[in-house]
């Protein structure tokens, strides 16, 4: 038996614009076809000047669709029918028109309207002239739409068809077709073979032999994490405060209890490291001196006085490292939560932040719930409140994600993996 295509039985609704790159929608067509997809197509006004919906249908081997007003199309599958068909809605070429309608919810011609009353996911694959590209509005609907879910894939740099030269090149066939593969790839796959050091629980500071001083991390969502990537097909290796809690074998263990134990552990793990998640609530402080015996209360004093010094800041020694690995930090707060954690992305040299807002019941800190805000340097996106073992799911799918583009910017860089 032959094995499975990739995108077999996969139902792709294609939606192509009216940009010069139209034409390639010819062979992507094509090429989704030979990858196992199902294809129909969708093509707006603008576009039927580009391409003859004659050729996407003998390419898809489907009649176009075009209208939204088309009794005839209508009574095979009407539009709303369509929208629910599709696995996968994707715009390629999306020009800054369709851009800005998409993002502004338009519903007067067909590919906008399919796209409203769908709830399957879509990637759009933008393609223009650079400048329109750059323009703060196309920038900032581009944003909004990838707040709202939407994939952007693309756009490439180089020559324009007008002579320019920038960012507004569509992808390249294969391209598209490789994001498309991925898109559909089983989760377990998606970080296949990532090394992911993680960082979990509290850390404690000794004063004295029976004395420290620490915090109330569990360690549940760096743990729920850690075994969230060995799902995803990482290597995953836990650096892990006192906690009571136990991982899969799979699972590379260190256990640590001071800042400092972790500080050295995770600069150790940093050469073995592709991905490295900050989740452990490092005590900000240690004492300036650790009594080799229990301290004795004073007769005479109704107070004492312990010097602490500030600890090393972890995940900003390895952000600052040499061949850092991608770096991901937690950031919990109770209030200004973006300001604070867009602080902490850029002044740890982060690339991604997760901040929670324990100031509410039930999520974060010794929960089993939580709900995240997450920062780039230019994104934001919101997981829900939810189990942490889901919360840490879509939590990875968005790192593997981020990391993924991570590796392609750095891919002249040392190659650790
Ligand atoms: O500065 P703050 O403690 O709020 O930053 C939180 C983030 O930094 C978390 O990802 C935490 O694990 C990490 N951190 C660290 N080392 C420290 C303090 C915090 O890695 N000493």
């Amino acid at each position: 038996m032959s094995p499975e295509l990739p995108l077999q039985g996969k139902k792709i609704l294609l939606g192509v614009c009216g940009g010069i790159a139209a034409y390639k929608s010819a062979e992507l067509t094509r090429r989704l076809i030979d990858k196992g997809a199902d294809v129909r197509i969708v093509m707006t006004a603008s576009a039927k000047e580009f391409i003859t919906p004659l050729t996407m249908q003998a390419v898809s081997g489907h009649a176009v669709y075009d209208s939204l007003l088309d009794p005839q199309a209508e009574l095979g599958m009407g539009h709303i029918e369509l929208a629910k068909w599709a696995d996968l809605i994707l715009i390629a070429p999306a020009t800054a028109n369709a851009i800005a309608r998409l993002r502004a919810g338009m519903a007067d011609e067909l590919l906008t309207t399919l796209c409203l009353a769908s709830a399957s996911p879509i990637a759009i694959a933008p393609a223009m002239n650079q400048q329109m590209y750059l323009a703060p509005v196309t920038q900032e609907n581009i944003n909004a739409l990838k707040e709202r879910g939407i994939f952007v894939w693309g756009p490439a740099q180089g020559m324009q068809a007008c002579g320019d030269v920038g960012p507004g090149r569509l992808l390249e066939v294969p391209d598209l077709v490789q994001l498309s593969c991925d898109f559909f790839a089983p989760v377990e796959q998606s970080l296949m073979g990532v090394n992911v050091v993680i960082t979990a629980g509290p850390t404690q500071e000794a004063i004295d032999p029976v004395r420290y001083i620490s915090n109330h991390s569990s360690g549940k969502m760096g743990f729920s994490l850690a075994e969230a990537a060995l799902v995803m097909g990482a290597n995953v290796t836990v650096i892990a405060g006192p906690v009571h809690l136990t991982l899969p074998a799979e699972i590379k263990r260190i256990d640590i209890k001071s800042a400092v134990e972790m500080h050295q552990a995770s600069l150790a793990a940093v050469a073995e490291s592709d991905v490295f998640i900050a989740c452990a609530a490092v005590a900000d402080f240690r004492t300036a001196q650790v009594h080799n015996e229990k301290m004795k209360k004073q007769e005479n004093s109704d107070s004492m006085t312990l010097t602490l010094v500030k600890n090393p800041d972890i995940i900003a020694d390895v952000a600052s490292s040499i061949n850092r690995p991608f770096c991901v930090g937690f950031a919990a707060e109770t209030n200004n939560l973006e300001a604070y954690a867009l602080d902490k992305l850029t002044r740890k040299n982060l690339d991604l932040i997760a901040a929670n807002d324990v100031s509410v019941n039930d999520q974060g800190f010794n929960s089993d719930n939580n709900a995240l805000t997450v920062f780039s340097k230019n994104q934001r996106f919101d997981i829900a409140l939810n189990t942490k073992k889901e919360v840490s799911m879509q939590l990875l799918k968005l790192i593997a994600q981020e990391f993924k583009e991570y590796s392609k910017d750095h891919s002249n860089e040392t190659n650790r993996t």
